[in-house]
């Protein structure tokens, strides 16, 4: 759409004259601003969405018909409201003079520098912001923190902002995202709660009264939460860690269970159904990934110990740790059971992405399982529907690796697959067909425990699940 400027042009500046009701604009058009503002645009035609980002690049994808993320459903609600009530720009300055609440959902990755390097989380991007509204804001506004943040940033960016000379007032509050990318739409359609944590003055409960007057358009009162700031920004940390927390305790248990003959499938539905313990987030794998687990972790770490807190950062690091350990495992394990060397094998890597469903490969397992695996100079084709375009700058070649759309090719002459994402599209394919195409004797290692075992047994492959015992024709 909008393929004549001058048109498009004119087009918004017959929309500037509609009376909305709120004028919002996002800062930040990833992951986490793209569908949260699609969604709020969606939901209340009354308000006027505006996304930016610096990124102009970015801004041309969310403006044509191949939107820069994948996730099921965004499509439709993006091209259902652009040009109505959602706008996407790379004019940052404008938005924020025409905007009164402003949600920031740029990006805080861990620090590779400096103090904290490793675990910290950088806040630059977070604090540019924090200035730029500062410089270009004309009028009160509200300042939404949906980045996630270490505990106390809602702080250091009200001091920011009420560094100059300026006479306005601007209220921060803390609305943490609990979108899983995947089901990013209908997390936000129907979340289990929303989180609104603001300043205990005043003025902080009434921009809190705004910002919840938002979601109250399609949320339920009694799932919109409201706390004090800073257990707001701590809660998200929290949450994320008490989800891997839960991966990496299955995980280590798979590990005992191959040892021990104990099923980790059964292990899981047993103890899921004590309802103190529930059922969900306890599949193990080949370990979790993904742009907050690891990160966030490491945040409340770094917190912790700089606090002084030793003992409660070395809890959570272990988290992390074991996430690594499980990796390292599957690669060992597969080294082992192809008689101690992959050297000059062809693998093929069924899923790249840490998860199925996305494109996104940020601290994917199979980023340090492939590159474990090219370090013991084996040949890999990589398979994803999605996350190709990303794995030569994610292991820093592509020496010694073929990307492949076709899994029937990819699987011609290789001695092994290492299943690493759980696409659906992998359960669907004809073993058969790839049983006979493969080197003898093929192995399969199911690192999402995705495939029927017994069957692809019964073919002739040599099947290692995660934590159940291997099933060897040898
Ligand atoms: C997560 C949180 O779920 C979300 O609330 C938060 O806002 C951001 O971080 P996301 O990273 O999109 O979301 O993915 P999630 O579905 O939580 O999965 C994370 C990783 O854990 C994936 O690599 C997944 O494969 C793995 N996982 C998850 C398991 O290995 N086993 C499980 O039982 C669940
Ligand atoms: P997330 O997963 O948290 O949404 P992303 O990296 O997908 O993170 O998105 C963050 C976006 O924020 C990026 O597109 C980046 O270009 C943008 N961004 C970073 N700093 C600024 C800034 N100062 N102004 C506008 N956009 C910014």
């Amino acid at each position: 759409m909008h393929h004549n400027p001058a048109l498009y042009l004119l087009h918004r500046r017959l929309l500037e004259q509609v009376d909305f009701q709120k004028r919002i604009l996002c800062i930040g058009a990833g992951y986490v601003g793209g569908p949260t503002m699609a969604v709020i645009a969606d939901k209340c035609p009354q308000y006027r969405i505006e996304l930016v980002d610096v990124n102009p690049e970015r801004i041309r994808q969310w403006n044509s018909d191949n939107l820069p993320i994948y996730e099921p459903g965004l499509d439709e609600i993006v091209f259902r409201n652009r040009g109505r009530n959602l706008f996407f720009s790379t004019e940052v300055a404008r938005g924020i003079e025409e905007s009164d609440i402003i949600f920031v959902s740029v990006n805080t990755p861990t620090k590779t520098f400096g103090q904290g390097s490793g675990q910290a989380a950088n806040l630059e991007y977070v604090e540019a912001v924090a200035r730029l509204i500062l410089k270009h804001a004309k009028t009160d506004k509200i300042i939404v923190e949906k980045s996630t943040v270490p505990v106390r940033t809602a702080q250091a960016l009200q001091r920011i902002l009420a560094s100059g000379a300026s006479p306005l007032h601007f209220e921060v509050l803390s609305n943490p995202e609990f979108l899983a990318e995947g089901t990013a739409i209908p997390d936000l359609l129907a979340p289990d709660r929303i989180l609104v944590g603001c300043m205990e003055t005043e003025s902080g409960h009434k921009a809190c009264d705004q910002l919840s007057a938002i979601y109250e358009n399609w949320v339920p009162k009694d799932r919109i939460l409201r706390t004090n700031v800073w257990s707001s920004e701590l809660s998200k940390l929290t949450a994320n860690a008490f989800l891997a927390q839960r991966v990496s305790s299955i995980n280590s248990i798979s590990a005992l269970c191959e040892k021990t003959g104990a099923n980790v499938h059964e292990v899981a539905r047993a103890i899921g159904k004590d309802s103190r313990i529930g059922s969900k987030f306890l599949q193990a794998g080949a370990g979790f990934g993904g742009s907050c687990f690891r990160k966030d972790i490491l945040n409340l770490v770094y917190i912790c110990r700089s606090q002084g807190l030793t003992e409660a950062a070395d809890y959570w690091e272990q988290v992390v740790r074991i996430n690594e350990w499980q990796q390292d495992r599957f690669v060992l394990n597969m080294v082992a059971e192809m008689f101690n060397t992959v050297a000059n094998k062809t693998l093929t890597v069924f899923g790249f992405a840490f998860k199925a469903d996305t494109g996104d490969t940020r601290d994917s397992p199979a980023i340090r399982i492939c590159q474990a695996l090219l370090e013991e100079r084996a040949q890999l084709r990589i398979v994803d529907p999605k996350a190709l375009p990303y794995v030569e700058s994610d292991l820093g070649t592509l020496k010694g690796v073929t990307l492949c759309q076709d899994p029937y090719e990819a699987v011609a002459g290789s001695h092994a697959i290492a299943l690493l994402t759980g696409w659906k599209q992998f359960a669907e394919l004809d073993y058969r067909r790839i049983y006979n195409a493969m080197e003898k004797p093929a192995f399969l290692f199911d690192g999402r425990n995705l495939l029927d075992h017994g069957a692809l047994f019964e073919m002739g492959f040599n099947v290692y699940p995660i934590g159940e015992k291997p099933l060897r024709h040898f």
